[in-house]
């Protein structure tokens, strides 16, 4: 989004009217060039009413995402100067744009947008992505020691975005296997972890986080989902829960960087929303029913079939509770 445009959207920010003429003079341009930039953030989806004689305004206030704010809450949690966390109002992906960038990347670089207009999910499938309401993060990590050393690294983004949910007071937070955040049963967090090829021993992910904030109710997502608001009181300010998830990865990127998966497996097993619970695992065309039995120490799902525990891996594996 270009200079103007942003600094226009800053502007209606604030939920009140402002006029096509107060606007124009601000930006020492035309009220006819102010409407097509306004045109222009309505068409990514920004709620933007005009009332003849009174101007524009968004339809609620919006509090938007600020990389000076998410840096001074991040300093409070960590003591670490700088979040080095890129704010984007519009992007077609967070992870797309750090992997467009990653040979100038440093571990701990991440990225956050308002809105993306081609966000990634798992599988393939889309990932909604409202303007200003949610929150689309990736981080850029580099591991040493090669593939084997990531084994798990999904279920321990999963581990941190839950531990983030626990610490807001929200109740009833689960996983389900590998990675998908519930809060009762309904997803409010998804994770994509990209590997972008390894050089000599070391592994480069990016891992990509979507986590609804305040999502409307009754949207056609494919799937029950929620969102973080609906289960707290106090209006969650989206900077900060970047800040304490941005702080919450680095630390528990840093211990499975030095000690793999073991130091997390007993906090996803008490997180796994489908423990000693039967379910139905879709392998592609195939599906399996058995007991879920937790994870073994390189992540993979553990499954009693027949009386036999089998170990299941791979991305393409979907867990669907049995009624
Ligand atoms: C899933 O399907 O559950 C994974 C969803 C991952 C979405 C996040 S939003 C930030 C990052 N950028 C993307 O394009 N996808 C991930």
């Amino acid at each position: 989004m270009n200079y103007l445009r942003n600094e226009l959207l800053h502007i209606l920010a604030d939920g009140e009217f402002h006029s096509g003429t107060e606007l124009g003079e601000h930006f020492a341009i035309s009220r006819a060039a102010i409407g097509k930039h306004i045109n222009a953030l309505q068409d990514i989806g920004i709620d933007i009413y005009s009332v003849k004689g009174k101007g524009y305004r968004v339809a609620k206030p919006l509090s938007l995402l600020d990389s000076k704010k998410i840096d001074v809450m991040f300093h409070q949690l960590s003591g670490q100067t700088s979040a080095n966390c890129t704010v984007l109002p519009v992007v077609d992906s967070t992870n797309t744009y750090l992997k467009d960038r990653i040979v100038h990347l440093h571990t701990g670089n991440a990225c956050v947008a308002e809105t993306q207009t081609s966000g990634r999910g798992r599988h393939g499938r889309q990932w909604y992505s409202p303007f200003a309401s949610n929150i689309y993060l990736s981080l850029y990590w580099c591991f040493s020691g090669g593939y084997q050393t990531i084994a798990g690294l999904s279920l321990v983004v999963g581990i941190a975005v839950a531990d983030v949910l626990d610490d807001l007071g929200i109740q009833h937070v689960g996983l389900k296997w590998p990675n998908d955040v519930y809060i009762n049963m309904a997803k409010v967090a998804g994770i994509l972890v990209e590997v972008e090829g390894t050089v000599a021993d070391e592994v480069h992910t990016i891992i990509g986080v979507g986590l609804n904030v305040d999502l409307a109710e009754n949207l056609d997502l494919g799937q029950t989902y929620t969102s973080a608001q609906h289960h707290v009181k106090n209006p969650i300010e989206r900077n900060e829960l970047v800040a304490h998830l941005l702080t919450k990865l680095h630390h528990y990127l840093t211990v499975f960087a030095n000690k793999g998966l073991s130091p997390f497996q007993e906090r996803w097993e008490r997180l796994n929303a489908f423990n000693h619970k039967p379910v139905k695992l879709l392998l592609g065309k195939e599906s399996v029913m058995g007991i879920c039995m937790g994870i073994n120490d390189q992540g993979a799902l553990l499954v009693q079939v027949d009386g036999v525990i089998k170990a299941y891996h791979g991305g393409e594996i979907s867990v669907r509770a049995v009624d």
